[in-house]
C-alpha cells in the first residue's frame, strides 16, 4: 500500500519535495516536467528540475524521484529518457494528463490520449531506451472528452512495456472539478498485471479509504491533499496499521511553512520567495483555521524576511494563546 507525491508544475519543486517527504509518509516523487520537442536537452536541464540527481536521485530523506517527461514525438522522449536514467534517475514518468492549452496544442499531455498507437509508441520507445532496472511509469486521465477510450489506452500502455500507471480519475475536459471517478479505474486495474496508482481528490483518510473501494487499488497518489494536509500520508499509514488518526498541531506545521521560507529563500530570487510561501499557504488555510488567519497578515508582504518573522511570530503567538 504505496502512497506517492503528485507532480505538479511550479508547486512541487525539490524544496517541496524536500519538506512533504521530511514529514513522511510518503514511498516516491516525481519531478515537475522536462519539456521534450525534438531534440535531446542538455544535463542542467535535468539537473534543475532535479537536482536530487546529485544525491543519488532521493530526496534527502530518502525517497526516490521519478524524472517527468512531456512530449509527443517518441524518439526524442527516448533519447530524453536515456539521458536522465544516466544522470541516475530512478525512474521515469511520462505525463499524458496535462491539460494546459498551450502544452496540448504542442502536442503533449493529456492531448495523446486520443491516440492510443502514440502512446504505444511513446512508452515503448523509452522503455527501450533505459536499463530494464529503470522503472516507466505513466499517468493518464480518464481520457480527453471522455473515458470511450479508456480501455484502449490502458491497454496500449500495458502493452508498450509500462512498469506501473497512474490514472487522475478525471478526463481532460473535466479539469479539476469533483468529483474524481475513481470506480472507472476499478475494470482497469482488475485486468491490469502492473500495479495501477488511483489519483485524484484525495482530502482525507476518509477519501483514501473510500477510494481504495471503488477503485480496487492498493497504491494512490496525493497531489493537493497533501499540500492541505502535510501529514496526510502519515495520517493514512497511521489508519493502515488499525491505530488512531491524529493531525498534526498547527505549530508545528506553521514551523515547517517558516522553514520552507528560510529554504526557498536560499534557492529563489526574493521576489519568488513569497510568492512560493503564500502559494503553499493558500492550500493549507483550506484545512486550517489559522492558516487563513497567517494567509491575510501576509499576502501583502514581499520582503522574505518579513515573511519569515511574521510567521515565527504568529507561531509564537499560538502557542502562548494555546497555552493559555
Ligand atoms: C498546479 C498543478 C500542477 C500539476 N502539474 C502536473 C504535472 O506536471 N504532471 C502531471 O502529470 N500532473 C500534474 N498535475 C496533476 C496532479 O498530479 C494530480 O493528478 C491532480 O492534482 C489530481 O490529484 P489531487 O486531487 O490529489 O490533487 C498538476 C496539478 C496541479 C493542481
Amino acid at each position: 500500500m504505496r502512497i506517492m507525491l503528485a507532480p505538479m508544475e511550479g508547486v512541487v519543486d525539490h524544496t517541496m519535495r524536500d519538506m512533504l517527504t521530511r514529514i513522511g509518509g510518503i514511498d516516491r516523487c516525481v519531478t515537475e516536467f522536462v519539456r521534450v520537442t525534438n531534440q535531446l536537452l542538455p544535463r542542467r536541464v535535468f539537473y534543475r528540475l532535479c537536482p536530487e540527481l546529485k544525491q543519488g536521485g532521493t530526496t534527502p530523506s530518502g525517497v526516490p524521484v521519478y524524472v517527468q517527461l512531456l512530449g509527443g514525438q517518441p524518439d526524442p522522449m527516448a533519447a530524453n529518457a536515456h539521458r536522465a536514467a544516466e544522470l541516475g534517475a530512478p525512474g521515469i514518468d511520462i505525463n499524458f494528463g496535462c491539460p494546459a492549452k498551450t502544452v496540448n496544442r504542442n502536442d503533449g499531455g493529456s492531448v495523446l490520449l486520443r491516440e492510443p498507437q502514440r502512446l504505444y509508441n511513446i512508452v515503448s520507445a523509452i522503455r527501450s531506451a533505459v536499463p530494464t532496472a529503470t522503472p516507466v511509469t505513466a499517468k493518464i486521465r480518464l481520457g480527453f472528452e471522455d473515458h470511450s477510450l479508456l480501455a484502449d489506452i490502458t491497454d496500449a500502455i500495458f502493452a508498450a512495456g509500462a512498469n506501473e500507471l497512474t490514472i487522475h480519475a478525471r478526463t481532460k475536459v473535466d479539469g479539476y472539478k469533483p468529483p474524481a471517478y475513481w470506480q472507472h479505474i476499478h475494470a482497469i486495474q482488475a485486468k491490469a498485471k502492473i500495479p495501477v496508482i488511483a489519483n485524484g481528490e484525495i482530502w482525507t483518510p476518509q477519501d483514501y479509504q473510500r477510494c481504495l473501494i471503488e477503485s480496487g487499488c492498493q497504491d494512490v497518489m496525493l497531489g493537493r491533499g497533501l499540500l492541505t494536509r502535510p501529514d496526510l500520508a502519515r495520517q493514512i499509514q497511521t489508519l493502515n496499521r488499525g491505530e488512531t488518526v491524529t493531525s498534526m498541531c498547527w505549530s508545528d506545521i506553521a514551523q515547517h511553512l517558516a522553514q520552507f521560507s528560510l529554504v526557498t529563500e536560499e534557492m529563489y530570487e526574493a521576489k519568488y520567495v513569497g510568492s512560493r510561501v503564500k502559494q503553499w499557504l493558500s492550500y493549507l488555510r483550506q484545512a486550517h483555521p489559522m492558516g487563513q488567519q497567517l494567509f491575510e497578515q501576509v499576502k501583502r508582504m514581499r520582503c522574505p524576511q518579513e515573511i519569515y518573522q511574521t510567521i515565527e511570530q504568529h507561531r509564537e503567538h499560538y502557542l502562548l494563546t494555546k497555552a493559555v
